[in-house]
């Protein structure tokens, strides 16, 4: 009997991670890493439309976590075009608006949650995008495990979760272990970009401008910027006008 005729071993559908314990490299560099609580996995159902999209359309822009490292011409179909990786794409309100202004950008968008990733792909597919991918999985592990070292013209973390109580902070995803894997990741001259609104994260960030030798912080704004820095989406702070809680911070950062 082959696996498939095995009704122990249940077949994966499309997108879905694996079940159990989620891949977690254990690294040796004594720096922190954001560990991520089950909590992390958040569910979320699709509509009857957004599934069949998702079926039909994820084999071919999609991918889930694992060990095998990304072949970026294969998968864009064109060769010697800058990579950037967005971890935390959420529903990818930025990553649908700034990728056609970036055409020539191969764009590989990071999120563990699926109603966002199906979102992003509703968008991919009807605004015909050509220059965006979409990887489903932890961005740490998919920056370890997929993305060789120094590949990468950029990487972005719009509006990572604040995680705002002080037991919590351990799983923000700027810490120490985790910009030093991302200038790893990084070409000289790459550029990491972050924003945030929540005014703890804010500082948390300010903490850590400098913690990382080979990623010299530029601040914001950094107008020779190699990179598209605009996000090009009002978020519903912006619209309203800024109060001093929702102050939008930026960061960027170029490898050296
Ligand atoms: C507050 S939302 C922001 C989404 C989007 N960037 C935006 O600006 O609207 C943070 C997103 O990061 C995702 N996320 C959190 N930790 C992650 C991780 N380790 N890897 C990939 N995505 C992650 C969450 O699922 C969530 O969608």
């Amino acid at each position: 009997m082959n696996s498939s005729d095995n009704p122990k071993i249940k077949r994966l559908g499309v997108g879905e991670l694996p079940h159990g314990r989620p891949l977690q490299t254990e690294f040796d560099t004594g720096l922190d890493y954001p560990r991520l609580g089950s909590v992390t996995f958040r569910r979320g159902t699709l509509t009857d439309n957004q599934e069949a999209l998702f079926n039909a359309e994820w084999p071919r822009l999609g991918r889930v976590l694992s060990d095998d490292p990304i072949d970026v011409d294969a998968w864009f179909g064109r060769t010697g075009h800058p990579t950037i990786v967005e971890i935390g794409s959420g529903t990818g309100t930025s990553t649908a608006a700034m990728a056609p202004l970036e055409a020539d950008t191969n764009v590989i968008a990071v999120e563990l949650y699926k109603p966002g990733l199906a979102k992003l792909l509703g968008a991919v597919v009807r605004g015909g995008i050509e220059n965006i991918r979409m990887v489903r999985g932890d961005g740490v592990e998919v920056l370890a495990r997929m993305i060789p070292e120094a590949s990468l013209a950029g990487v972005r973390i719009f509006f990572p979760d604040p995680w705002p109580k002080a037991r919590h902070h351990k799983r923000r995803i700027i810490q120490s272990g985790t910009l030093n894997l991302i200038a790893s990741r990084l070409a000289p001259g790459g550029v990491l970009h972050v924003a945030t609104d929540h005014a703890g994260y804010a500082e948390w960030i300010d903490e850590r401008v400098d913690v990382e030798p080979r990623l010299a912080y530029r601040g914001w704004p950094w107008p020779e910027a190699p990179l598209l820095t605009d996000r090009q989406v009002i978020t519903k702070f912006e619209g309203k006008g800024l109060t001093k809680d929702h102050t939008i911070r930026e960061y960027l950062w170029e490898r050296i």
